[in-house]
């Protein structure tokens, strides 16, 4: 199955960046590419029933699979950024995470309004990170038609704040 062969290669590091957080490593999932190739194929497989224009990856993680993703379908891909890294004019939100938080921003201009936004990010936590760039795509006028996650932490059950932007939620581990 391919969540338990991914769930092998993610590693549980305790008490990072901070006490009493668990935080899964994908790095030694980098250093296997028939793995990463599973994964990009079980995207594929997973996403068939999703209508999409483009694929929206929040650094850095997300930009991992989220730019595989867009390759593999042949789809633009737009980047959310950390604050202060996009070159032209943005649109930002500021949101919680599970260990801080943080400001993420897009080009105002990353596409016509209109268009249908698959939001792609390695992991799930609280979805404040999520939650915050649904925002940015409503903002510029483009529509959730999903989510896509290496991994979510069911334990937090955060996938209920984001269905009231779609109800479409993939996620490989978890
Ligand atoms: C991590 C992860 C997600 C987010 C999930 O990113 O890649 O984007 O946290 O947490 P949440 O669901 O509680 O919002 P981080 O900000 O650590 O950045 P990185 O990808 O650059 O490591
Ligand atoms: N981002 C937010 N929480 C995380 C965790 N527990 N592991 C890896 N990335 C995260």
């Amino acid at each position: 199955m391919v969540e338990e062969k991914l769930k092998a290669v993610i590693r549980d590091i305790p008490d990072f960046p901070e006490p009493g957080i668990v935080f899964k490593d994908i790095t030694p999932l980098l250093q296997h590419p028939e793995l990463v190739d599973l994964a990009v194929k079980e995207f594929v497989k997973r996403l068939s029933g999703i209508e999409f224009d483009l694929i929206a990856g929040i650094e850095s993680r997300g930009f991992l699979f989220g730019f595989l993703l867009a390759q593999e379908l042949k789809k633009p891909f737009i980047p959310i950024r950390k604050q202060g890294k996009l070159p032209y004019k943005t649109v930002s939100e500021s949101y919680k995470l599970e260990y801080g938080q943080a400001t993420i921003e897009m080009h105002e201009d990353a596409f016509p309004a209109g268009s249908k936004v698959l939001l792609h990010d390695d992991l799930l936590a609280t979805g404040g990170t999520v939650v915050a760039a649904s925002k940015l795509i409503e903002k510029v006028g483009g529509e959730v038609a999903g989510f896509s996650f290496v991994i979510s932490l069911d334990f937090l059950q955060s996938q209920g704040r984001l269905t009231r932007f779609s109800e479409k939620i993939i996620s490989l581990v978890g």
